[in-house]
């Protein structure tokens, strides 16, 4: 039985358990001196990585300025992100970090737009690599530019990014080699995608060509929108959590499911029962930065409330049960 504190290996990389943070914007913080990220940003991780959270992915990030320093990167972002990820490791979390292309409609971009964005993707992961993180996330999923690229009824491109599933993970996958040769050896490059794209046998499809592509680790949530199939009896965990576990049977490389995930009960079922390799805690990590540490030492947890809108989309001050930041 795999056990929860059980050790997994991405890329020589150690997690030390199977509790994961989920990249979550924290809408309510501000950067310093007119960057994006500051001090909130940083205490708001390193909480939760010495909370005992093995690895954290650290929010949404535009790609775009990766390029040029511009946006959310600039000197006073790579400063806070670099004390991110030291912090991180000092507590022995392995940390990556989103990366997000942003809501453009797909079928409008020329192809020196596509190429574009391209390069930024690329320059956003190595400069993710010098700045310490240990990997990257691209944001394939919720419905935003990358799930437009992956979803067969949406992408209605006729070159070589649209059509069948080679083309539609193009986007990524084209420039994966240059990622490759220009971070760390072990740099762990990562994919968040849906399962239903928009069927879920297109889900496997995408997931096994990112895989067959060099892709090191999935977290499976949902695409253009979530599912709605039930869940087979005795699953005490969301649809959306269900996909991640359809996924993790399909492919070799390791799966992070996530979604309403809140208990201790639940984050057992899915590791100790082999469902998936990762349990994702969102919300239920930021009403309680020690869940990890929690769950792990058998001790209560303060509980998600599960409010209908999360108050960490606009003020975390409000969080039911969150003791605030
Ligand atoms: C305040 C907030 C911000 C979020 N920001 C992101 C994000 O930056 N990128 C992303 O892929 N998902 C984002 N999500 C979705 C979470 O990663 C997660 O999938 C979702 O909250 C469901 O998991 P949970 O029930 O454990 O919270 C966000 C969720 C919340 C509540």
């Amino acid at each position: 039985m795999t056990e929860i504190t059980d050790e997994l290996v991405i890329r020589g990389n150690h997690i030390k358990n199977r509790i994961v943070m989920p990249p979550m914007v924290t809408f309510s913080f501000h950067g310093d001196n007119g960057s994006y990220y500051g001090k909130q940003h940083i205490e708001h991780y390193t909480k939760r990585a010495k909370g005992g959270a093995g690895f954290i992915i650290v929010q949404a990030t535009s790609v775009f300025g990766a390029v040029d320093s511009t946006g959310m990167w600039s000197a006073g972002d790579i400063l806070a992100l670099k004390q991110i990820a030291s912090n991180c490791h000092g507590y022995n979390a392995i940390v990556m970090m989103q990366l997000h292309c942003g809501n453009l409609d797909i079928n409008e971009l020329s192809v020196e737009d596509v190429h574009s964005m391209q390069r930024n993707m690329k320059q956003a992961a190595i400069r993710a690599c010098e700045m310490g993180f240990d990997g990257v996330e691209y944001h394939f999923a919720h419905g935003y530019t990358l799930c437009k690229f992956l979803d067969a009824s949406y992408n209605h491109r006729t070159d070589q990014y649209g059509g069948d599933v080679l083309n539609r993970s193009r986007v990524l996958t084209q420039v994966l080699p240059e990622i490759r040769n220009n971070t760390r050896k072990n740099f762990i490059v990562s994919v968040r995608m849906g399962e239903y794209l928009p069927e879920s046998r297109d889900g496997i499809e995408a997931a096994k060509t990112f895989e067959k592509a060099g892709i090191d680790l999935l977290h499976i949530s949902f695409g253009m929108q979530p599912p709605t199939n039930p869940v087979p009896d005795g699953f005490i965990c969301s649809p959306i959590t269900y996909s991640g576990c359809k996924i993790k049977k399909e492919v070799k490389i390791p799966v992070i499911a996530v979604n309403e995930i809140r208990t201790e009960e639940q984050v057992r079922f899915l590791i100790e029962n082999d469902y998936v390799d990762f349990a994702a805690v969102g919300r239920g990590m930021l009403a309680d930065p020690d869940f990890a540490n929690h769950v792990i030492n058998g001790e209560p947890v303060n509980t998600c409330l599960g409010c209908e809108r999360c108050f960490w989309f606009t003020d975390s001050t409000f969080c039911p049960a969150g003791k605030d930041e």
